[in-house]
Parts: structure tokens; sequence; C-alpha cells
């Protein structure tokens, strides 16, 4: 509709301040695939466009009037993942690649003439999907503890579609939260869950380390020499007889 209105009347619109993005409510990403923000930008044709910025409302709020930006085009050290793919006149897409969980929020363009300054508000929202969550943050797991992984799917409803996998390998749990209620050394492994039609779509991995308290090759270590000692002793008494 926006599009016919574009069309029909581009007298009017290229003097009216406008952002326009995707019509969708949010874009979901896969994680590790790169995503690019569609986005056209009008104003008055007496005017003439010197910054244009992107914004997070994760690091930033409100119309982003001030810093940080994810982009900006009067900065050279611009983060790599964020690459503006959009021109100076009328189309302001963004590229982010290698996107990740962090990405996760929603972003505002924010352009600036002579004297205007202009964002795009709303803005649009990105969801990444898959991503790992576990019950105990930090350090070691020890044996006998329980502990839960959880596999969070931001876009697709259906939740009973989740694959496991340990060290890389596909493991027979299709429930989102797997739930260890007492672990053992056998479960130390490199976890991460996927959605089971889209293997592609991985989430991060967690590391298990699972500390195994019983000492058992040290204790074996020192009998092993207490016994030899004595064996030594033995050989050493006999000899001198
Ligand atoms: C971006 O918008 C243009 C023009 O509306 C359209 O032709 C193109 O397919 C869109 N690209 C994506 C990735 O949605
Ligand atoms: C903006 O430019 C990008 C990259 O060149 C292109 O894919 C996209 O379709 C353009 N969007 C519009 C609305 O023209
Ligand atoms: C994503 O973009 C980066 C840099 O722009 C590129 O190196 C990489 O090959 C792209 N990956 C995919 C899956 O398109
Ligand atoms: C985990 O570590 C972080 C930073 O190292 C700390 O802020 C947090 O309080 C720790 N959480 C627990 C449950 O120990
Ligand atoms: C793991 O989940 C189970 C069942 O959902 C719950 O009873 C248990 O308390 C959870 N364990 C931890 C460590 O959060």
């Amino acid at each position: 509709m926006l599009q016919i209105l574009l069309l029909l009347l581009p007298g009017v619109v290229r003097n009216m301040w406008t952002v326009s993005y995707p019509p969708l409510s949010s874009i979901c990403a896969a994680r590790g695939s790169n995503v690019s923000i569609n986005c056209s930008f009008t104003y008055p044709q007496d005017q003439k466009v010197q910054r244009e910025l992107w914004c997070s409302v994760t690091s930033n709020n409100g119309y982003c009037v001030d810093e940080p930006y994810v982009y900006d085009s009067k900065n050279n050290n611009n983060q790599k993942n964020f690459q503006y793919i959009g021109d100076k006149t009328s189309n302001c897409s963004l590229l982010i690649s290698n996107i990740d969980q962090t990405h996760s929020g929603e972003y505002k363009f924010r352009f600036i003439t002579g004297n205007i300054k202009w964002t795009g508000d709303p803005g649009v929202k990105i969801l990444v999907d898959v991503s790992m969550s576990r019950s105990r943050e930090n350090g070691s797991t020890i044996v006998g503890d329980s502990l839960n992984l959880t596999c969070t799917l931001s876009c697709s409803g259906n939740l009973a579609d989740v694959q496991w996998f340990k060290n890389g390998d596909p493991i027979q749990q299709s429930e989102p939260v797997l739930t260890f209620s007492r672990v053992t050394a056998k479960d130390s492994g490199k976890y991460s869950c996927s959605l089971r039609n889209f293997k592609t779509t991985v989430s991060e991995e967690i590391s298990i380390h699972i500390e195994d308290v019983v000492r058992s090759p040290t204790v074996l270590i020192i009998v092993v020499f207490l016994v030899s000692l004595v064996f030594i002793t033995a050989a050493v008494i006999l000899i001198r007889r």
C-alpha cells in the first residue's frame, strides 16, 4: 500500500521526513547468519544529507540523539559487524554480519542534514534465534549436582522441535530443557542445541566440566610407590645377608 502511494505521489513524498523499515514487526535471524535491514528514507528536496547513523536501543535510547551508535558515517572505526549498504540519498539499509544473541534488539536509523536531525522511530526489531542458558553460571560442576541447560527459540513457536548435541553429535533429547538431576563425570562435554528442522541454526556451545572428587590416580600412585619401597627394602636386606 505504502509503495503504491510512493509511486503515485512522488511530489508529496519528497517533501516528507520519513524513515521506512520492513513492514514486519520483527526480523528473525539465524545465529551466525548475515542479516540486511532494508531501509529507505525521504526528506524535503532542498535538504542535503550529511551524516547517517544507526543505533541500537540496547546501548542507546529515545531518538538516539547522542552516542553510542553501531554505525556512524563520520566514524572510521565502526564495529566490523555493522556495515552500511545504503547510500546518501534514499537507501539506509544496514547489514549485520555473523549475528549473535547480543545483537538482538531494536535498531533505529538517524540522519542529519544541514539543520535538521531525524530518527526513524519506532525502529526495527531483530530477534536472533536459538540460544542456550545453563542453570549454574560459574565454576565447574561437582558429581551429584543438578544442572539444567535450556534451549531458547525466540522466533519459532514449537519448542518440541529441539535437537541437542553433545560434542557435535546428536543426542536423543527433544525437550527444550536438558535436565541432569545428578551429573556424573560422563556428562562432561560441549553442549549445543538447534531447531530440529534447521540444523544450521545452532546455538553457542556450553562447555561442562564435571569435577570428579575422588582422586583415584593420586592414591594409586602413592600405593604403588609404598609397595615398591617395601619390596626394594626387603631385597636390599636379603642381598646384604
Ligand atoms: C528491499 O526493498 C526493495 C525495494 O522495496 C526490494 O526490491 C527488495 O527485495 C528488498 N530486499 C529485501 C532483502 O527485503
Ligand atoms: C538498498 O540497497 C541494498 C544494497 O544495495 C539493496 O539490496 C536494497 O534492495 C536497497 N533497498 C531499497 C529500498 O532500494
Ligand atoms: C557474512 O558477511 C561477511 C562479511 O561481510 C562475509 O565474510 C561472510 O562470508 C558472510 N557470510 C555469509 C554466510 O554470507
Ligand atoms: C558469576 O560470575 C560473575 C562474574 O564473574 C559474577 O558477577 C556473578 O555474581 C557470579 N554468579 C554466581 C552465581 O556466582
Ligand atoms: C532443573 O529443572 C528441574 C525441573 O524443571 C527443577 O526441579 C530443578 O530445580 C532445576 N535445577 C536447577 C539447578 O535449576
